[in-house]
């Protein structure tokens, strides 16, 4: 694997601060046609800064619908949302827009890269709509791919990169404003069991980091990387545990493979 050996990475989680998220009775209900469909249904729930939380639950459960209100690109029906202390139901669309590019990393599903640009164009994209432009767009980018180990990919298009390495590529785009926080929805998705490994190395790496994480998974395996699991179903919150976090250290029994990397 390619990632550089990084001697000064911190070998533990962080200490937890402060709630970067704090949501209270949240809900968010659809009209479609005549009928009201509640996603979301007054949930309640506070993510500490440095926290590496896995949200979990069955198909419709509301996961993509929270995940799209703590990124702030969706607005709740009802409810609080505070993001770092402000109030999101307060903030203006240029506000909004401003956290969203400022604090926020998301990574999806399907990797969302433009298909005939480069990994290091792809990276320097958010830093064009940053205010003021930083000068050094490029080293920002090529620090962050080389974080994620693709430093010799730089000049690859999404079509010569393999889908590791295209999600790589959409970590290091989500770190380049270097945000406080990591929304990942299923970002092990489409990867092989080995692949998706190696993707929560680099999110496990970025919590040591202090960032915190979000992840939404229907994998257990996947779920074991964080260090609390949250359950949705129908719109609530069913379950909310602290665990020790697998941290790749040593084969799990049961079928999780040996880490790539030591
Ligand atoms: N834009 C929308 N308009 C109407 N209903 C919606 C909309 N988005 C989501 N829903 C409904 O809200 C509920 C929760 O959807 P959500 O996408 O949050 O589920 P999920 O837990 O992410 O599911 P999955 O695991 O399949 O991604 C579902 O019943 C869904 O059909
Ligand atoms: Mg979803």
């Amino acid at each position: 694997m390619e990632r550089p050996a990084e001697p000064d990475m911190p070998r533990e989680a962080p200490a937890l601060g402060p709630p970067l998220i704090s949501a209270r009775e949240l809900s968010k209900v659809y009209r479609v046609g005549e009928q009201d469909l509640v996603a979301l249904d007054r949930i309640t729930l506070e993510i500490a800064a440095g926290d590496f939380v896995a949200i979990m639950g069955p198909s419709g459960s509301g996961k993509s619908t929270v995940m799209n209100l703590i990124g702030a690109l969706d607005v709740p029906t009802s409810g609080q949302l505070l993001f770092d202390g402000r109030d999101i139901g307060a903030l203006s669309v240029d506000e909004l827009a401003e956290l969203r590019n400022r604090s926020i990393g998301f990574v999806f599903q399907q990797f969302n890269l433009l298909a005939r640009t480069s990994a290091l164009e792809q990276v320097m994209l958010p830093l064009l709509y940053a205010h003021p432009r930083p000068a050094d767009s490029e080293a920002m980018a090529r620090r962050r791919l080389e974080q994620v180990g693709l430093g010799n990919r730089m000049d690859h298009t999404p079509r010569q990169l393999s889908g590791g390495q295209q999600q790589r590529v959409a970590i290091a785009r989500a770190l380049v404003n270097n945000p406080k926080l990591i929304l990942a929805d299923e970002p092990t998705g489409a990867l092989d069991t080995r692949t998706s490994e190696e993707i929560m190395q680099v999110f496990r790496d970025l919590n040591r980091e202090g960032i915190t994480i979000v992840v939404v998974t229907h994998e257990p395996e996947i779920a074991l990387w964080a260090g609390r699991r949250v359950t949705f179903r129908d719109g609530h919150i069913v379950d909310d545990i602290r665990q020790t976090p697998y941290t790749g250290a040593a084969p799990l029994e049961g079928g999780v493979p040996p880490p790539v990397t030591p």
